[in-house]
């Protein structure tokens, strides 16, 4: 197997050392506002809040070549005529060294080529709305180098969508001002914008191109522009087809000299009475952004903004830290999970190399649970992130499956009434309470769908949550499926057989009949959460509903949803079971068997153990759990897309990571840490690097699925970054495989961890108090013994220290 890098975990970075890794491996920039895609060799995009609808730079998916578009430099020898660019894309010509450092919000992708050393650090400051290339050059050489710099983007006009389809109006409506050295791209700024981007050098420019056309030459791609070629600008400006931004400095660098030259790509709103200058024409008015130009072509000004990204992550990190035996835990725990977790955090499912930032806004589900992985480290931000969420739920306590994130409006661009939403929005809100024990955000009115008028405390929300499955329950008592539950894709009111429609949309069935399982899991897990925090608040009649809904709820699974050795996962329209052993394929599934344990069913009467033994039969394979088995061989009607999948890949059997976790807490909860750990490890991407030719994605991050054993490709990852992958597994090593979890009365310690570990140190911050937790295995159970401070505590849940106290050591022994 080949090897394309190696993790440096001191300096918390992924270094990539050949260019050519099986995939694009990306990373982000920017944490607010300002967004950036990068991959090893400098392709991607940027955006502004919304990928689509304010896209900064143009992006082509499915591409060929792979990945062709990007933050480009050249580099010419204006000597030999030579050219090359140090990101290797898009010349291809062959580097001398090439490194690619993924940090945590910053890119650095260095090479030496024909004696000159270049590296390229890329990041977003804080608080701004623009990108920092900072390159440095070097002569290796013994003899002086005159070298000419270009560099190359391709402007967006605005709306991807609209970008890569409307080209009738498109092809006229590019503009640019060049002005000062800095290029600006104003597309629709003469009329209903307040917005356009600018891209500029500290520099002096000895040319520039705007038009892309004249740049590249007839026929060209961005391999070999013919500005590039003959060492020149034209100095185009670009009316209509395709505007670009291209600067071009001459260097002469004496043997040994380092030069460091700095552009910023950026984003810039003007108030909309001060959009030109002077007042009446069409020239922006600079005098805002200039500062900030300004300021951000001064080195010292990108370093300090560099050193604050850097404490930014520090901060952010040091909310939990582990020491384990095993070094794939440490890392993904202490570094790429948790970042992967604050991405998801700003892209739920939006942008991505497999997310074109077009299609899916931020999804109501996926949303409320990524929360589960980032509510410590960010958990103001979580709680805003709550109150939109309950924003668009529907009066009826249903929810629009997506919002933009722009108007923060539900959308129902891919459908409405998938049942299981609502109760997403009770966990997320328990998993909020339980890390700040912040109850004020309980009483905070929240507007259905943005109505005013209709505002309802959050606690309410929670209710009508879980009034929504009881008042859609089917002929077995068993919650409605509606569109389809967690799983996208068992779609079984659709009964598509029309080429194109879509599953998430179509409806050819009144949806009275088909059930799900897997909701009535969830329903039970999220009554019991709302019990929990209505008794916590002292509703003590509240609570006993809820715990009344949550038992009624159980015993109907227990009696109609459980075959024997697992549990069933639906019934269909038709009113035949699904992930039954009566059924010809799709017998087991591996959803309900994780949530129905988590909400506690079957932990007591042997069925979770059945449950999960059937799992490990069924299921388990060396590359992870996959979804069901036996994988559905044709097209079922009745079923949805979930059939239309090639066997293996996606939902028809592959490993979907989001649900993995969810075996590994339910065998945590039964006691088997080595089985949790061990399906942990299968799908940890740090202990998958070893096999980056079968896995193929990033082996820093999750991805969403890995082809099961059905596939023609076992073993290959697809959908990289933003998936729900993240925080689940997030949750399940943290929480309850190393058993740091907050309750709602204080953080609980209740590690199930392998057997062969000796012990492992964690500091956790944790409601503003660190604690310096160190474990210790005493004999090969999971029961605990606390000392706090040097003395025992009775049970799991550490006390709150006294106020002032800000740290606290507690030691665990095992037993
Ligand atoms: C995708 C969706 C998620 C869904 C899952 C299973 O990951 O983002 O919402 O639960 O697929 O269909
Ligand atoms: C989820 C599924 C995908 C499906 C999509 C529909 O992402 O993983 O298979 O097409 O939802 O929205």
């Amino acid at each position: 197997m080949a090897s394309y890098g190696f993790f440096d975990d001191t300096h918390r970075e992924y270094v990539i050392t050949r260019p050519d890794t099986p995939l694009p491996w990306i990373n982000y920039l920017g944490s607010e506002a300002y967004f950036g895609l990068i991959s090893n060799t400098a392709g991607g995009y940027s955006f502004y809040r919304d990928a689509r609808l304010r896209r900064i730079t143009r992006y082509r998916y499915n591409n060929v070549p792979l990945d062709y578009g990007g933050r480009y430099i050249y580099l010419r020898d204006d000597d030999t005529t030579e050219f090359w660019s140090p990101t290797w894309q898009p010349t291809h010509h062959e580097l001398e060294s090439y490194t690619c450092r993924h940090g945590l919000g910053y890119t650095v992708i260095g090479s030496t080529c024909h004696g000159i050393k270049a590296g390229i650090l890329y990041f977003v400051p804080l608080g701004e709305s623009l990108e920092i290339w900072q390159l440095s050059l070097t002569n290796l050489r013994e003899s002086p180098a005159r070298v000419s710099a270009f560099t190359g983007v391709e402007f967006c006009l605005w709306d991807a969508q609209d970008d890569a389809a409307n080209f009738q109006r498109n092809l006229n409506i590019g503009e640019v001002e060049v002005d000062d050295g800095v290029i600006y791209h104003k597309t629709e700024y003469r009329e209903r914008r307040n917005h356009f981007a600018f891209f500029a050098c500290s520099e002096p420019l000895v040319g520039f191109d705007t038009q892309r056309d004249l740049f590249l030459g007839p026929y060209r791609g961005w391999d070999r522009p013919t500005a590039v070629e003959r060492g020149q600008s034209f100095n185009s400006i670009a009316h209509g087809w395709a505007p670009i931004g291209s600067h071009h400095l001459w260097l002469e660098l004496e043997p040994g000299e380092t030069r460091q030259i700095i552009f910023l790509l950026g984003y810039h709103e003007n108030p909309d009475e001060e959009k030109f200058d002077p007042a009446g024409s069409l020239t922006i008015n600079k005098r805002t952004v200039r500062p900030i130009i300004a300021r951000y072509l001064r080195p010292e000004n990108v370093e300090s903004a560099f050193a604050a990204l850097r404490s930014y992550w520090d901060g952010l990190l040091k909310s939990l830290h582990v020491e384990t035996p095993d070094l794939h835990t440490d890392r993904m725990v202490n570094i790429w999970n948790a970042y992967q977790c604050m991405i998801t955090f700003n892209m739920s499912r939006s942008a991505s190399y497999f997310e074109s930032g077009m299609g899916r806004g931020m999804g109501f589900r996926d949303s409320a649970q990524d929360l589960l992985g980032f509510v410590h480290m960010v958990p103001a931000r979580a709680r805003e992130r709550i109150l939109d969420l309950a924003a668009t739920q529907l009066d009826s306590g249903g929810a629009y499956h997506q919002y933009q994130p722009l108007t923060k409006r539900g959308n129902d661009q891919v459908g409405s009434g998938f049942n299981d939403d609502p109760q997403w929005l009770v966990l997320a809100v328990a998993a909020y309470l339980k890390e700040t024990g912040d109850e004020t955000i309980l009483d905070v009115s929240v507007p259905y769908d943005h109505r005013s008028g209709s505002e309802q405390p959050l606690y309410e929300h929670l209710q009508r949550s879980l009034h929504y499955t009881l008042e859609r329950l089917g002929p077995h008592g068993l919650p409605l499926i509606g569109r389809a539950d967690w799983n996208d894709c068992l779609n079984l009111n659709t009964f598509s057989s029309a080429p194109g429609e879509s599953f998430q949309t179509a409806t050819h069935r009144d949806g009275k009949v088909a059930e799900s399982v897997l909701i009535g899991g969830l329903f039970v897990l999220a009554a019991r959460e709302l019990a929990a925090i209505a008794r916590w608040r002292g509703l003590e009649a509240d609570a006993l509903r809820y715990v009344d809904e949550a038992a009624r709820m159980e015993a109907v699974l227990l009696r109609h949803g459980w075959d024997g050795n697992w549990f069933l996962r639906a019934y269909d329209d038709l009113g035949q079971k699904v992930g039954s052993h009566e059924c010809v394929e799709g017998q087991i599934f591996i959803e309900p068997q994780g949530i129905c344990p988590l909400a506690g069913i079957g932990l007591h009467d042997g069925r979770a153990e059945k449950a999960l033994a059937a799992v490990k039969d069924n299921l388990a394979t060396p590359n992870g759990i996959v979804l069901l088995q036996p994988a559905y061989s044709h097209y079922y009607l009745q079923l949805g897309e979930i059939s239309s999948y090639p066997p293996g890949y996606k939902e028809n059997a592959s490993v979907f990571c989001h649900t993995n976790p969810w075996i590994m807490i339910a065998e945590a909860m039964v006691g088997h840490g080595d089985q949790a750990h061990d399906y942990y490890i299968r799908i940890n991407p740090s202990a998958r690097e070893a096999i980056s030719d079968v896995h193929r994605c990033e082996p820093y991050v999750y991805a969403q699925m890995i082809a099961g054993r059905d596939a023609s490709t076992p073993g290959e990852a697809k959908n990289s970054w933003l998936t729900g992958a993240a925080a689940w597994n997030y949750a399940a090593i943290t929480q309850w495989i190393l058993g740091i979890r907050p309750t709602l009365t204080g953080l609980e310690i209740a590690p199930v961890m392998p057997t062969n570990w000796s012990g492992f140190k964690a500091q956790r911050v944790y409601r503003g108090v660190t604690y310096h937790i160190s474990v210790e295995r005493a004999g090969p159970g999971n029961s605990v013994s606390l000392m706090v401070g040097g003395r025992s505590v009775a049970g799991q849940v550490l006390p709150l220290p006294p106020a002032g106290q800000a740290e606290v050591e507690v030691r665990a022994v095992l037993r």
